[in-house]
């Protein structure tokens, strides 16, 4: 477990999850600056995702996700980072979610997901053909992997609005750093 107080917060969680809105706010009520990993990636690629993901694929995606998380996470300036849902599915991703970074894991039951992204799945390549398959497989491929990099696991329920969920986080996180001192 990380323990730097200028370490980057990075958001982690499936698609659909909440972590550009939730990590928006959080930034906000901590005085922190916000970047959105993915934001980034189209910034410096100077297209979006899925322009990314038709002309270069998804293996070159996750070969500039992964350096654009070492840059962020490099820099310990207290910034919280929102990560794209499958971050964690490259082992050296999960050494710096672990190692540099206070992680916090938005968890959102499958259920939830599924009526989330079924309204919203545009701009989400890995999501192409069966919305429900898909969600499901890559749900349980990554569902633990989230579990093993989280020092903070926030569990949403039904009808908790952004209010509720960024206050529970701040909670979460001052907990966690009571814990630490
Ligand atoms: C992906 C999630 C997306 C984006 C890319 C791949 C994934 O981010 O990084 O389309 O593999 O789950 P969001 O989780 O913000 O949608």
């Amino acid at each position: 477990m990380n323990r730097n107080p200028d370490s980057v917060i990075a958001l982690i969680g499936f698609m659909g999850s909440g972590k550009t809105t939730i990590g928006r706010k959080l930034a906000e009520r901590l005085g922190r600056d916000f970047i959105d990993l993915d934001s980034r990636i189209e910034e410096s690629a100077g297209m979006s995702i899925p322009d990314f993901f038709k002309k270069f694929g998804e293996q070159e995606f996750r070969k500039i996700e992964s350096a654009t998380l070492k840059s962020e996470a490099g820099k310990e300036n207290g910034n919280v980072l929102a990560c794209g849902g499958g971050i964690v599915e490259n082992p050296k991703n999960r050494e710096i979610l672990t190692g540099k970074c206070t992680t916090i894991w938005l968890d959102v039951p499958e259920l939830e997901l599924i009526q989330r992204l079924s309204k919203d799945f545009s701009g989400r390549p890995m999501l192409s053909g069966n919305l429900e398959e898909r969600i499901k497989l890559l749900f349980e491929r990554r569902f633990h992997l989230y579990a093993s990099v989280a020092s903070i696991r926030y569990s949403w329920r039904e009808g908790e609005t952004l209010q509720a969920s960024v206050d529970a986080l701040i909670t979460l996180l001052g907990a966690e750093v009571d814990k630490l001192q």
